[in-house]
């Protein structure tokens, strides 16, 4: 079996490369056509998105802007549920198409701080770009424009992912095996 070793936790593989990769292109197909003669400013959150904001900008084949955010820190396995700062705004987003490029979505509460946050820029529109949604675990209401894969709710790692900061590089996605 295909095991990965975080720190002291043991993961299987659960979403492998290709699959992946079929995904996020549809996604970038479907944003293309939406946004086409936008100019979307693409707002990828640090650090977890850059895996995916890498793969999925270079197939959004339409002229674009990219800018990356970030949030205060989120340790361990569980979302701690405060809500977090957004941080490193360069961009001026007034009247700007913005696509927030997440890499997953588990209560839902730090997207929707971070829509509330963006909002008073006054942008002309907010999409929301994810890679990955938890739907068991959502506490709030979240308007997801784009997601690439639905998934469980259990803690995973890889293709940018992390726990405790280790587990990013990875090709696939690995989800962990509870002892
Ligand atoms: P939320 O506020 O509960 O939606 O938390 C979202 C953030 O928690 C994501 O941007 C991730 O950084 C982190 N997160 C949530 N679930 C996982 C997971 O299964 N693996 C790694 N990070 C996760
Ligand atoms: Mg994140």
């Amino acid at each position: 079996m295909d095991t990965l070793q975080v720190l002291d936790k043991t993961f299987r593989i659960s979403i492998p490369e290709a699959t992946i990769k079929r995904e996020v292109s549809r996604v970038a197909k479907e944003i293309a056509n939406d946004l086409n003669g936008k100019e979307p400013l693409f707002l990828p959150v640090l650090n977890g998105s850059f895996v995916f904001a890498a793969d999925l900008l270079r197939e959004v084949n339409i002229p674009c802007e990219v800018s990356f955010i970030k949030l205060t820190s989120y340790q361990g396995t569980q979302s701690t549920g405060e809500i977090r700062e957004v941080i490193g705004l360069a961009k001026d987003i007034t009247d700007r198409h913005v696509v927030i490029v997440e890499d997953i979505i588990d209560s839902g509460l730090t997207m929707a701080h971070m829509i509330e946050t963006l909002k008073a820029h006054n942008p002309a529109s907010i999409k929301v770009c994810t890679l990955l949604v938890k739907p068991g675990a959502l506490k709030v209401k979240i308007p997801i424009d784009y997601c690439c894969m639905e998934i469980p709710n259990e803690f995973i790692v890889g293709y940018g992912l992390d726990y405790d900061g280790f587990g990013r590089n990875t090709r696939d996605i690995y989800t962990v095996i509870e002892s």
